[in-house]
Formats: C-alpha cells, structure tokens, sequence
C-alpha cells in the first residue's frame, strides 16, 4: 500500500517478517500515528492478533504464518505454537488454513521462513486479482458502499472489498466510497478512510446506522464488503452490522458484493449457523476514548461478527473471478 510517511510516498505491507521479528503496522494507533509493533515470540504474535494490532482475516492468517515461522526460528515447540496461534480469535478462518498451511509445509521439510514469505506473497497476489475481477462491477461514476475495514491493513496488500475499489479509482473511474464508520472498533473510520486518504479516493465516512437511509435515497449502486468465513452454502460472517446492510441492499435493489480469498472459505462447514462467533469485551461498547459513556452498572454485548445467508449475495469476488453463491463449488480445491 502506498503511504505518505512524512512527505514521501511509501511502499509498505501492513506485516512482514525481518530476522527473528515480525513486524506490523501498530493498527490501534492509526490514523493518528504510524508506528510498528514488533514481536518477537509466539506469545507476542498471539497478542498482536487478539488484541487487535493486526486484525482482518487475511492479514490474521499471514501473521499467524510468520508466527509459525518465529516458532521454528526460535526453538518453540510447533505444535504448543499452532495451538497458541489458533486460540487468539475464534471467526475468521484465515488463521485455521494459514496454521494448517504452515504445519504441512514444515513437515514436508521445507524452509520455514520461505514458506511463510510465500504464503504472504500468495495472499498479496490473490487480492490483487480480486481488485482486477471485481473492478467491473463499479460503474464510471458509481457510488460503493463498504463495511469495516476490508482494506490493505486487513490483507496485507490491496484489501478485498478496497481492491476492486483500488483498481477502478487507478483506472481514472470517478467513484466514491461510503465508509461505515464499524462501530465500536471504528476500522471504517479509522482504517478504511485512512486508506481511501493515502490513495486520494473521494469517500465519507457514515455513522453505521445510516448506510440504510443512503440506500433507500439510491445514492449507493453497490455494496462490497469483505469476509471472515464463508462456509460451503454461502452464507457468510463478516464485522457486526454487515447483515443489515445487506438485507437493506436486496429491500432496495442494491447489489452487494463479498470479496474474499479462497482461503476464507470454510468449505467444512455447511451453514451460517456453524461458524463461531467471537464475543469481544463489553468494556468496547461501553468505554469509549477512556470515557464510560453509561451508567457503570450497565451491561453491554459485543458480538464481533455476523451472519449474513447467501440470499442476500449477488456475487463472491474471489481470485478466479466473481462467482454467485451456487457456483462456490468450483473453488473446492483452488
Ligand atoms: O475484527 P476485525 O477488524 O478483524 O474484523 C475484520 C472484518 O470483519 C473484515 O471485514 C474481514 O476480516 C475481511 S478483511 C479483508
């Protein structure tokens, strides 16, 4: 991803790996300081990524593959190491299939560091064509709406859902981005609108609870939203709120788009229903900037993510092309 450090135009990925380290941008802290977090053991990669310095399913599996590959670096044992990694965040599916990934790897005897650096160039080129088969969908003019943060940060390189977005904004496409401001973690407004400002793509940042009124004005013609775990049916889990706007987007004859890697689909999985849910603090509902915004004997729930059922899908945007949700077949063994 391109990033302005200072006046100068970088070339940066949001984790990589540097000797025994693996590096990554310091995500709790944009978009008001750029700084990088080191780890340095497997017990720091799992805190990176259940604490959120790193998050998005894409970018949670290529850290947890350099942790794998720390492991290896530093002696730790593989398998307590695979197990530690698996346990930091239950949804996205990502971190199973990069862990899983990395232990075949291993055991076949290959270089763990290479496999690792492979693996993330892997996941950087699939969401590059992800932008490049999704980018038609977005008309010249064309108005998107987006959830969360499905950008650079969440997948290494070119985001899912911002890739399409990328591309069509690189092709000379006037478009603009609706960003959901996702609460209570804010990876719209925080993570998403930096990116869209890093690239100059005109965009505005909404409230969550106004993407609805925006489309029943019809002035959104496509949603595109990223995916933690897509399972065999198509239905699929993404950031709290993505249901909504996508039964909103079918109320209004608006198309909504999940864009994801093959690597996010859960083939093990029939239905919606089976994929688990994370349940984060009720403190991030009820804290926010250090402030308690209710009364302090108030309960809050927290769930991360939701389901949302094929139905409501026009298409996957994948890295074999864009598929509707009765074609996912053909990713089997991709
Ligand atoms: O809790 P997060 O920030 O890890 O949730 C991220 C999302 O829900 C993204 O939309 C999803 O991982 C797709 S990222 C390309």
């Amino acid at each position: 991803m391109k990033v302005n450090i200072t006046g100068n135009i970088e070339d940066i990925r949001a984790v990589w790996m540097e000797g025994k380290t693996v590096q990554m941008l310091e995500q709790r802290l944009l978009p008001h300081r750029l700084e990088i977090f080191t780890a340095r053991t497997v017990d720091e990669v799992c805190y990176s990524i259940s604490d959120m310095v790193v998050r998005g399913a894409p970018a949670i599996g290529v850290t947890a593959a350099y942790g794998m590959a720390l492991a290896i670096l530093t002696g730790e044992d593989k398998e307590a190491s695979a197990a530690k990694l698996k346990a930091t965040r239950p949804t996205a599916y990502d971190l199973f299939h990069a862990v899983d990934h990395m232990i075949e790897k291993l055991s076949s005897g290959v270089d763990a560091v290479s496999a690792a650096e492979e693996y993330a160039d892997a996941i950087v080129e699939k969401c590059r064509l992800i932008g490049e088969y999704g980018e038609p969908l977005i008309p010249d003019g064309g108005t998107v709406l987006t959830h969360c943060n499905a950008g650079a940060l969440a997948t290494v390189d070119y985001g899912t859902a911002l890739a399409p977005i990328r591309a069509a904004h690189n092709k000379g496409k006037k478009i603009f981005v609706y960003a959901d401001e996702t609460r209570p973690r804010l990876q719209g407004a925080a993570l998403t609108s930096w990116e869209l400002v890093q690239e100059g793509i005109d965009h505005a940042i909404i409230v969550d609870n106004a993407a609805g009124h925006y489309m029943f004005r019809k002035e959104i013609d496509l949603c595109i939203v990223g995916a933690d775990r897509i399972t065999a049916s198509g239905d699929f889990a993404n950031k709290i709120g993505t249901y909504e706007k996508a039964v909103v987007a079918k109320e209004n004859d608006i198309p909504f788009y999940v864009a994801a890697p093959v690597s996010t689909f859960d083939f093990s999985l029939a239905s919606g229903s089976d994929i688990p849910i994370e349940e984060r603090s009720q403190d991030e509902v009820r804290i926010v900037n250090d402030k308690l915004i209710c009364h302090e004997d108030a309960k809050a729930r927290n769930p991360a993510f939701d389901v949302t059922p094929a139905r409501f899908v026009k298409g996957f945007i994948t890295e074999i092309g864009v598929l509707a949700p009765d074609e996912l077949e053909r990713l089997k063994g991709c």
